[in-house]
């Protein structure tokens, strides 16, 4: 049987005309990612690295640049992040792909670690911290103590449970960096998270979570609630892992990439010798005996032995033959709107900007038409740079009641991460019982640059252990010769 598969290999390899806008026929590409985000990128490198004699990797992205939800925004003159903006100390693949490429590590500047912080609920402040605008760490000490106490004053000492219920979850999280050793390849979600203790979090929503464990409601109810609408864009009634991931990522010490996230995506690609198609869309992926023949919208066609998606198929129109089957998952779409002006303090129902703190996140209510609003820059006292992140598109009338100046608005509406729910489904990493595979499927654990990166690391694995595991495909490094030998004989 396997004999046989082999022959029907080399034939198809011969027959199919792959990609016809490359002027010689060619044989089969070993593995083809449809994707250049940090998970498509991330997959190349580490299939380089654990196999360094896996031939021909292509890779389709749609888009004219790499990064897919890394990208950045230039407004002001000035770049900013647009998508994916901070990494969590522990983000050990981004780090060390940070070190790896020479890229730079930024961290927060003085002010977004002691940003003031404040909790509209659409008629009023429910919560307020001090701000100041001392430059002496001496008085900026004293007022971020207070703030402290005013904030435990509020919430109570579940406060200091935050804390220890993300601690647990990262500390569990930190097992998918242990050695290839001791850790399993997993063929499915489920498996991988319950081996890190993560997968009961899949099971509850945050509310329940937290209920469970005594936080105050009004905890949950406010500050938890402005950070799950800020990272996911989404009510308490999200996954217990998303929320755990969503509270880390509000943490100190977090950082980015100086000049844009994106360039890790670039970096890897650049270094782990990828054929990169950009600005072609693959719309169709038929399993033609054995192995895929992708089809892309520029018209042309390409033969793959292995077929990653490595991006969320929720809202992609590709034609899978034979059809594939996944539970439905919907999109949050989150609205990045970036505008240069000032804040209109009579609207927020103070007296001067000044007043308005540099993070302005909001509670669940039907009456709220934002999410939240922050400073990203501050050029002068009436000239700044903001972030504002809204369910729907924030219409021009909206924003002229927000904002006094406006000068420049750019809105970006992201596809941008799953609409979580409890207890999660989960799509398979293997779509089918051959080489088509699905790296986004753990984006329903969390989406986040880091998880995409773990994803698709056990992705790597997987694929090789599946490639020695089944005979004629097992030789990964002799079947890439016999691809050699076809392209020498191209007239055959
Ligand atoms: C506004 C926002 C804020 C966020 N904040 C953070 C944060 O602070 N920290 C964090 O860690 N994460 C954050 N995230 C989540 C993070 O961006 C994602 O989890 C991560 O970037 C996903 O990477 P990926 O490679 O899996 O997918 P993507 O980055 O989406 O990559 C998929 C790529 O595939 C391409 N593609 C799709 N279909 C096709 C096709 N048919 N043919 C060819 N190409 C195709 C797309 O164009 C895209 O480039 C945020 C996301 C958004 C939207
Ligand atoms: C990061 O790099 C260091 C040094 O090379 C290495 O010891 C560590 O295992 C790497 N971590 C991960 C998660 O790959
Ligand atoms: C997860 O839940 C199951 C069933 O309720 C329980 O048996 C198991 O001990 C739990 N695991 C963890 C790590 O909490
Ligand atoms: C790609 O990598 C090479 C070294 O391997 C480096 O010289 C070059 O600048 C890199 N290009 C990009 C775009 O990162
Ligand atoms: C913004 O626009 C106003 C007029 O609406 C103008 O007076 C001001 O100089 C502009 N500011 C910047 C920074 O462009």
């Amino acid at each position: 049987m396997f004999t046989a598969t082999l022959i029907t290999l080399s034939l198809l390899s011969l027959t199919i005309p792959s990609s016809s806008s490359d002027h010689q026929p060619q044989s089969t590409t070993d593995v083809c990612i449809i994707g250049s985000g940090i998970a498509g990128s991330s997959l190349a490198h580490f299939l380089r690295k654990y196999s360094p004699t896996t031939a021909q990797i292509r890779m389709f992205e749609r888009h004219p640049v790499v990064g897919g939800r890394m990208a950045t925004v230039t407004i002001a003159g000035e770049t900013f992040e647009a998508g994916a903006s901070i990494l969590h100390p522990k983000n050990y693949h981004a780090l060390n792909f940070t070190h790896m490429l020479n890229l730079k590590v930024k961290g927060p500047s003085a002010s977004e670690s002691s940003f003031s912080l404040g909790i509209w609920d659409g008629q009023k402040f429910l919560f307020k911290t001090i701000d100041s605008n001392s430059k002496n760490q001496i008085v900026q000490y004293f007022i971020s103590l207070a703030n402290s106490l005013r904030m435990l004053f509020r919430y109570g000492v579940s406060l200091l449970k935050m804390n220890t219920f993300v601690e647990v979850t990262v500390d569990n999280f930190l097992k998918y960096y242990e050695s290839e050793e001791s850790r399993p390849i997993f063929s499915n979600v489920e498996d991988m998270l319950k081996w890190a203790d993560l997968y009961n979090l899949t099971t509850h929503t945050l509310e329940e979570e937290l209920v469970g464990l005594k936080f105050s409601p009004l905890l949950i109810q406010e500050l938890i609630t402005v950070i799950t609408r800020i990272n996911y864009g989404q009510s308490v009634r999200i996954s217990g892992l998303a929320g755990a991931v969503s509270l880390a990522g509000s943490g100190g010490d977090l950082w980015s990439v100086e000049g844009g996230n994106w360039q890790m995506a670039a970096g890897l690609i650049n270094q782990s010798d990828v054929t990169l198609h950009l600005q072609e869309e693959i719309s169709s992926i038929t399993n033609v005996g054995g192995f895929y023949e992708l089809k892309s919208t520029n018209g042309n066609s390409y033969a793959c032995q292995i077929t990653v998606v490595a991006t969320p198929l929720d809202e992609l129109t590709t034609q899978f033959t034979p059809e594939i089957s996944i539970p439905e998952r919907k999109l949050q779409h989150t609205y990045a709107t970036f505008v240069r002006g000032l804040l209109n303090p009579a609207y927020f129902g103070l007296n001067s900007v000044s007043d308005l703190p540099e993070l302005l996140g909001t509670i669940e209510s039907s009456e709220l038409q934002f999410t939240c609003i922050s400073v990203l820059k501050e050029h002068n006292a009436n000239d700044f740079t903001y972030k504002l992140f809204s369910r729907q598109s924030l219409t021009d009338a909206l924003l002229d009641q927000i904002f006094s100046i406006r000068n420049e608005t750019i809105r970006i509406n992201w596809g941008a991460y799953p609409h979580y729910q409890a207890p999660e489904e989960f799509a398979p990493f293997m779509l089918d019982d051959r080489h088509l595979y699905y790296v986004n499927a753990f984006e329903n654990a969390a989406s986040t640059m880091e998880t995409s990166a773990v994803a698709a690391e056990n992705m790597a694995r997987l694929i090789l252990s599946r490639l020695a595991g089944q005979q004629p495909l097992g030789s990964y490094g002799l079947k890439s010769s016999t691809s050699d030998s076809n392209l020498q004989h191209p007239e055959l």
